[in-house]
């Protein structure tokens, strides 16, 4: 038992306590209330612009349900890795989560399309296909593994940073260990631009970039900031070769258990929350972007072809998939 205990993580086990702790304080609390508290776990700091659009659907559930539907919120990694946030979710142990959609692609395989390198043209592209058919399928797509999708937040374009390497092309990228999100895709992603995957849950990257265990990463800008990554690594190359969004999801348990007149409240508030979102995106890029600048990170523009056509083969790999070759031509002729 000793052993056991000792294999898994602190994290894991606070998760194990905390989750019993709740399910003991509802159940002795289900008969006298009539507030229903949705519990969602993320991985982000409060500075970031995709927590603040997750406080925006809290206070307009709020505000719609009058309290009776809340949601409380445990941002920063508190109840475990995405990976464990989803696991939470699908035994019924918290409601809600927000998770980057590569984290799904472990789960519902549509996914994997939000990974393939360059497949979005731009943002425009991407919401158009978010908030159309395609956005529909993929939200809809997890359902059958306990996890409904809600909406999608911006998260902007994913390109590499390094500590001590200026890359200007694929080739330099060549034996540099980089931590990618810890999913197969994102593995194939920079496996095939030349560099050498290091898959690692995010709250650990920046102890394994102070140590050496990695020379870089990957990741949008307001994750570089507030993660603090960039107090370790020089560069910032604006390859931006994925632009893979973030996921609010719903356990179906949760949901169904939900009054029809809830739902609607919860929609409403995730659609509030979503134009919010944006907004709230915009201004943290532009805030990050001038505070890099003066902090001297130093910024790469590199000419984007040779990565368009080293990665190519990730998206030729996922076109042979019968279940995934639709979902990507739809993308490619819209
Ligand atoms: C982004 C994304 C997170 C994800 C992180 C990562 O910041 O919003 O959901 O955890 O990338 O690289 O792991």
């Amino acid at each position: 038992m000793k052993h056991f205990f000792k294999l898994m993580s602190f994290r894991k086990i606070l998760s194990i306590i905390f989750v019993g702790t709740w399910l003991l304080f509802n159940l002795s609390c289900a008969s006298n209330s009539d507030e229903k508290i949705l519990f969602f776990a993320h991985s982000l700091p409060t500075s970031h612009p995709v927590h603040k659009g997750i406080v925006a659907m809290q206070e307009s559930l709020n505000e719609k349900s009058g309290g009776k539907l809340q949601i409380k919120i445990f941002p920063d990694g508190q109840l475990g890795s995405e990976r464990e946030t989803i696991e939470l979710l699908q035994i019924g142990s918290i409601a809600m989560t927000k998770v980057s959609a590569s984290a799904l692609s472990n789960f519902a395989p549509e996914y994997k399309i939000t990974v393939i390198p360059y497949l979005f043209r731009d943002s425009d592209h991407l919401f158009k296909n978010l908030e159309g058919e395609v956005g529909e399928q993929l939200l809809a797509s997890g359902t059958e593994y306990l996890l409904r999708g809600v909406c999608f937040y911006d998260a902007g374009a994913r390109s590499f940073y390094t500590k001590d390497a200026p890359v200007n092309s694929p080739d330099d990228l060549d034996g540099l260990k980089l931590r990618v999100q810890n999913d197969q895709m994102s593995v194939d992603m920079a496996n095939t631009l030349g560099a050498s995957a290091t898959p690692m849950a995010f709250g650990e990257l920046y102890t394994a970039l102070q140590q050496n265990v990695v020379d870089g990463a990957e990741n949008n800008i307001p994750s570089f900031v507030s993660s603090n990554h960039f107090e370790v690594c020089k560069y910032y190359i604006f390859d931006e070769h994925t632009m893979v969004p973030d996921v609010v999801i719903i356990g179906t348990k949760f949901w169904d258990s939900l009054s029809e007149e809830e739902k609607v409240w919860l929609e409403e508030a995730a659609d509030e929350s979503v134009a919010k979102q944006k907004q709230y995106w915009k201004e943290t890029v532009d805030e990050n972007m001038k505070m890099l600048k003066e902090k001297g990170i130093e910024f790469i523009y590199p000419d984007k072809a040779p990565f368009v056509e080293k990665s190519r083969p990730v998206m030729e790999r996922l076109l042979e998939d019968p279940q995934l070759r639709p979902i990507i031509e739809k993308i490619n002729a819209n």
